[in-house]
């Protein structure tokens, strides 16, 4: 029996200019590219031990055991690689609402790409390791790097990949996660993307819109400009959920209460408070606004909700190799 192990941490990330739809959906190649900012608080560890003994892969999720069929089709990739057939056992634990809009798919798979190409005795460049996260999940192919990321779409599995646009973030820039519901969502972000990609009459121009916003974003977070980078993001965000309402049949994320948490960030603006909201595929708002404002936002947010709904999240690091516990 031989046992080859490794684990390794990945934090979540929020797209600012987001992905929301594949070109191709078997290789995971997205339609325009994106770009993101990666988050210290959110996070998923993933042991993967690769076991000669086992006849299948194994897959627990929070010490629950769950179908390993995702698991080992992304596991069969890093077969392929390390020309072996040996079966895995992997364990994860999310420190992030699964399948909540918060981007646990994206720490999942960067976690994962990791700890199972070391398992597997590959030394993957960050290049390389997340072309191979992107084949789990898009938005894990931005998590292998810390601070803003963008995802070059690329048009082939070989150029379509993340690169990192700053990884030290130097300024003062954070996102206030207002936890809105932490259950799953009904429709993931994989089935709400190929619905809008098929039905929605307003995806050429979301495409069109979102590759100049990304231009735009790139030169604020240069600039490290928070009212252009925040007016960026939360418009990008309202036109991606605009193609969720304008699909057939039509849905949307949203709550009630997410619209309330979007309004008082609008009513904090009035007030000069320079904040931004973003959501994802869930109804979680993300608020993004600078460290020193952070105590002013969270008092108005808990007019409504309570203090353990906020969490403050600041720029987090990429994905690293640990010890496992
Ligand atoms: P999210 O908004 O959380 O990214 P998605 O719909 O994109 O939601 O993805 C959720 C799916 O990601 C889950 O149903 C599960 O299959 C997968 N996932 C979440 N966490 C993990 C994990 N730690 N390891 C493996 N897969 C995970
Ligand atoms: C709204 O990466 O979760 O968060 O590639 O099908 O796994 P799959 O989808 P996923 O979609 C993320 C969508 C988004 C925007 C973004 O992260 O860019
Ligand atoms: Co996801």
């Amino acid at each position: 029996m031989t046992i080859h192990q490794a684990s390794a941490r990945a934090h979540t990330n929020i797209a600012l200019i987001k992905y929301w739809g594949k070109k191709d959906q078997q290789l995971i190649l997205p339609m325009n590219g994106s770009l993101s900012l990666t988050l210290d608080h959110f996070y998923t560890d993933t042991t993967v031990v690769f076991d000669s003994s086992l006849k299948a892969d194994q897959f627990w999720l929070d010490d629950q055991r769950q179908s390993a069929t995702k698991i080992s089709r992304f596991l069969d990739l890093v077969r392929q690689r390390s020309e072996q057939k040996t079966f895995a056992k992997v364990k994860s634990y999310n420190h992030v609402p699964n399948a909540a809009g918060l981007a646990s798919s994206a720490s999942a798979f960067a976690a994962l790409a990791l700890a199972a190409s070391q398992a597997a005795g590959l030394n993957l460049s960050r290049q390389a390791l997340s072309r191979l996260a992107r084949r789990g999940s898009g938005s894990a192919t931005r998590s292998i790097y810390g601070g803003f990321a963008e995802w070059l779409p690329g048009t082939t599995d070989k150029d379509s990949y993340a690169i990192p646009l700053q990884e030290k973030v130097d300024w003062d820039i954070e996102m206030i996660a207002v936890i809105i519901n932490r259950q799953q969502k009904k429709i993931s972000s994989r089935q709400g993307m190929e619905r809008v990609v098929e039905t929605s009459p307003y995806y050429p121009a979301w495409v069109k819109s979102t590759q100049a916003d990304l231009l735009k974003a790139k030169k604020a977070i240069q600039a490290h400009d928070l009212i252009l980078l925040g007016e960026l993001a939360e418009s990008n965000a309202l036109r991606m959920h605009a193609l969720n309402l304008s699909a057939r049949p039509p849905f949307s994320y949203f709550e009630p209460q997410s619209l309330v948490a979007m309004r008082l960030v609008e009513k904090l603006r009035t007030r000069g408070i320079c904040c931004y909201y973003t959501l994802d595929a869930g109804p979680n708002v993300k608020v993004l606004c600078a460290h020193k404002d952070s105590q002013i936002i969270k008092e108005t947010l808990q007019s409504v909700f309570a203090p353990d709904q906020l969490i403050e999240a600041f720029p987090g690091p990429g994905v690293q190799l640990i010890n496992e516990k």
